[in-house]
């Protein structure tokens, strides 16, 4: 029997849902608020922290609702900070009464209020995806300081506890964490491992880092072909150690590894545009969040989700998945996220 996400609901989509974030990570996507200032992006489908263009909480609702008996089955909610939005929980209720599957992707801090705990459980949150990058505080908040520079590894560790203690025997939320992996922290890749069975969390991706060529950080965190050693040897030892946690398909440590090289490769079939959309704070979507892919995308191909219905945007798919020429260090942390029956789903069994 196959699955119903496969069957009837297969979009899944990526929504980052807000600009803000009251972190100010060093290697974001979104870039830093005090470089912004000085120079506000402006090239399309380039992301800042404090962006004049999110869409409102009443456009953002209204589409939210045209999502019921869409093919959408699954729903990234991110951001900047999602669960630091006030209007986020109305949104997730939304999706969820019309039984599309919800995964908060957060910094863990908010989780740490007894509001925001609560209402994840009552609204029936599928999964809580916690960025957290070393098992080593110091280095963790060096890239992951809060707005004022303070450290932030202990709250979110709080946060997972918090929830992890919450759920206690039952089977939701899933709980994970995600590692943005760097030159840094390839060997702490098994010990992060090690973290997140301890925590009690189910699942554990290592995501690595996308800078730039000219990002000032791109030198120092970038991964590179000579990193390929110490790559095999962290990839083997997590998967080995690790079998309790649900952790990307085998064939995910290879597919980072084809990425060091820094080129553009094809892929056979690419879910990009088929069965993922990447939604950004203004309403932009895109096939996925690669840069390459959002420069290759038209301008007559634009689209957005204001005032639109997730019916019209994005149907049921028919036909295979097409190729995809650009493949790259860019695009290959959607593979997990394309993967997540895995989490959602452990044992394979049909829902
Ligand atoms: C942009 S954050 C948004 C959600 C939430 N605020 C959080 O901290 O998880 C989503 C994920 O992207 C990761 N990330 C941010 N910038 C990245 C980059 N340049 N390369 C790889 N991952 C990155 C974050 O660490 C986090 O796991």
């Amino acid at each position: 029997m196959k699955r119903r996400i496969v069957t009837r609901h297969p979009v899944t989509l990526l929504w980052s849902l807000r600009s803000l974030c009251p972190l100010a990570c060093d290697y974001c996507y979104f870039g830093l608020v005090a470089d912004h200032q000085i120079a506000p992006p402006t090239k399309a489908g380039q992301l800042s922290h404090i962006s004049r263009n999110d869409m409102n909480r009443k456009e953002v609702l209204a589409f939210a609702r045209t999502l019921a008996g869409s093919a959408v089955g699954r729903v990234f909610l991110a951001g900047g900070e999602p669960l630091a939005w006030p209007g986020v929980l109305d949104v997730i209720q939304v999706i969820k009464a019309a039984g599309i599957e919800v995964v908060a992707c957060t910094n863990g801090l908010p989780l740490a209020k007894a509001e925001i705990q609560d209402a994840l459980f009552d609204l029936g949150v599928d999964a809580i995806s916690v960025s957290l990058d070393s098992t080593d505080p110091a280095v963790n908040d060096a890239r992951r300081p809060d707005r004022f520079g303070r450290g932030t590894w202990h709250a979110a560790v709080d946060g997972i506890r918090a929830v992890i203690a919450q759920r206690a025997a039952g089977p939701a939320p899933r709980v994970g964490i995600y590692s943005v992996l760097t030159r840094r922290t390839i060997d702490d890749m098994p010990a992060m491992g090690r973290l997140t069975a301890d925590l009690g969390c189910d699942y554990y991706v290592p995501q690595p880092i996308t800078l730039a060529d000219d990002h000032k950080l791109h030198a120092e965190l970038s991964l590179r072909p000579d990193d390929e050693p110490r790559l095999r040897a962290a990839f083997d030892a997590l998967y080995r150690e690790h079998p309790e946690l649900v952790l990307p398909a085998s064939t995910y440590p290879q597919q980072v590894l084809d990425t060091l090289p820094r080129t553009t490769s094809p892929v056979a079939t690419c879910f990009g545009g088929h069965t993922l959309h990447f939604i950004q704070p203004d309403g932009a979507i895109w096939d996925c969040v690669s840069p390459y892919r959002i420069d290759a995308t038209a301008p007559a191909a634009r689209r957005s989700i204001r005032g639109a219905s997730a019916a019209d945007l994005f149907p049921a798919p028919t036909g295979h998945a097409p190729g995809c020429p650009l493949f790259s260090h860019e695009c290959v942390n959607m593979w997990p996220l394309m993967d997540f029956d895995r989490v959602t789903e452990p044992s394979g069994s049909p829902r």
